[in-house]
């Protein structure tokens, strides 16, 4: 079945950033396609699909992963979903919609982005729904989700650009888990500057944390970074301490799940660390994501931390025992940094200096 977004159009001009494509949607086939990070950096294999309980699970099981890379293939899932959803009627067409809907949210509970994109979706086919005609709908939301991969891949690049300006020619940058392509859809946020000051010609290196116990950093950063050339050192989480106190680094870089109105920013558990290390050692800490990750609330409370399976510590990537099987644990898959750490945010619209309570509203007016 052709189905053909619009909206995706736009993606032709940015074809030199997007050397990696982390999911996309086939048009001939009328399917949504990505590349499986669980497999990396040993096999490069696409996944596809018509189904969004499929899609659901990729989220679920980190095959897709990455606020940005969350938001966008949920927005894809409620495409299949009413692409290929059997209604005739408008309503039947809406309710398979919904159901859709609460399966994609009930993935990953910390990474707004999910959230943000699939209101979006389900705005526009409301609206849409008025018309009453059922095929419209489906157009819309196709269209929808286009439309909001596109601008990802547009925010990407304007904080990749507002970003390098941040980066002086010879920096060692530390960063901690992966923002790259295979978080978004295609460039970057936090790596995104980094590849952005890259292709600037600026002779910079990385440092980059092995982020157990998924290990984002060891299996993603190293691919992507190996890819482009870029020069990198990977350390273990236990590490910037001692590299920020000998000088090694000269500035972090990091993405975020959430970040809200006071400039508290969830991101990968040990995120908070690094803000600790850089902070105490006088180095400037730096959050880069869209502001499609800012909740629009100033209560640190309202962020969901999720808690992951205790086997993925127990285990190297549940293949190799690290421990006793029944050992007790706790898995966090997030932290939250306070915003005193934080020496300014980098979004698509500019970048937010403390104190954020007065920055960040004033970027999503
Ligand atoms: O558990 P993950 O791999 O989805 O966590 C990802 C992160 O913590 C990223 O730093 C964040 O989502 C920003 S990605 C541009």
């Amino acid at each position: 079945m052709v189905v053909s977004a619009p909206s995706l159009r736009r993606l032709e001009a940015y074809e030199e950033y997007l050397k990696v494509k982390s999911l996309y949607w086939d048009e001939e086939k009328g399917e949504f396609v990505w590349l499986d990070t669980r497999l990396l950096p040993f096999e490069e294999v696409y996944r596809r699909t018509k189904d969004y309980n499929r899609v659901a699970r990729a989220i679920k099981t980190l095959e897709i992963r990455g606020a940005p890379a969350i938001g966008v293939s949920a927005a894809y899932g409620m495409a299949l979903a009413a692409i290929y959803s059997g209604a005739k009627t408008v309503e039947d067409l809406m309710r398979d919609l919904e159901k859709a809907y609460e399966t994609l949210r009930n993935t990953r509970p910390t990474a707004y982005n999910l959230f943000w994109a699939l209101d979006r979706v389900m705005n526009r086919a409301r609206k849409e729904a008025e018309k009453g005609d059922a095929d419209r709908v489906r157009e819309a939301v196709l269209d929808e989700a286009g439309t909001i991969h596109v601008e990802d891949v547009e925010s990407n690049i304007a904080i990749g650009r507002h970003g390098n300006k941040l980066i002086d020619n010879g920096d060692v940058i530390l960063t901690h888990c992966n923002t790259g392509a295979l978080a978004t859809s295609g460039f970057g946020t936090a790596l995104g500057i980094i590849r952005y000051a890259w292709y600037e010609g600026k002779k910079i290196r990385v440092i980059t944390t092995e982020t157990r116990p998924i290990l984002q950093g060891a299996r993603l950063n190293v691919w992507e970074l190996k890819k482009e050339g870029i020069p990198f050192t990977l350390i273990t989480d236990g590490m910037p301490g001692l590299v920020f106190m000998r000088g090694m680094a000269d500035l972090a870089i990091v993405g975020a799940d959430r970040i809200i109105l006071t400039g508290h920013t969830a991101n990968k558990i040990g995120t908070y660390m690094v803000a600790l290390a850089a902070f105490d050692n006088d180095k400037p800490f730096y959050v880069a994501a869209p502001t499609s990750t800012i909740q629009k609330t100033y209560n640190p409370e309202d962020i969901v931390i999720e808690v992951r399976d205790p086997d993925e510590v127990r285990t190297v990537l549940g293949r190799y025992p690290l421990t006793l099987p029944d050992v007790d644990v706790f898995n966090p898959s997030f932290d939250i940094t306070p915003p005193r750490y934080i020496t300014g945010i980098v979004t698509e619209k500019g970048i937010a200096y403390p104190p954020y309570t007065k920055s960040l509203p004033r970027l999503l007016d």
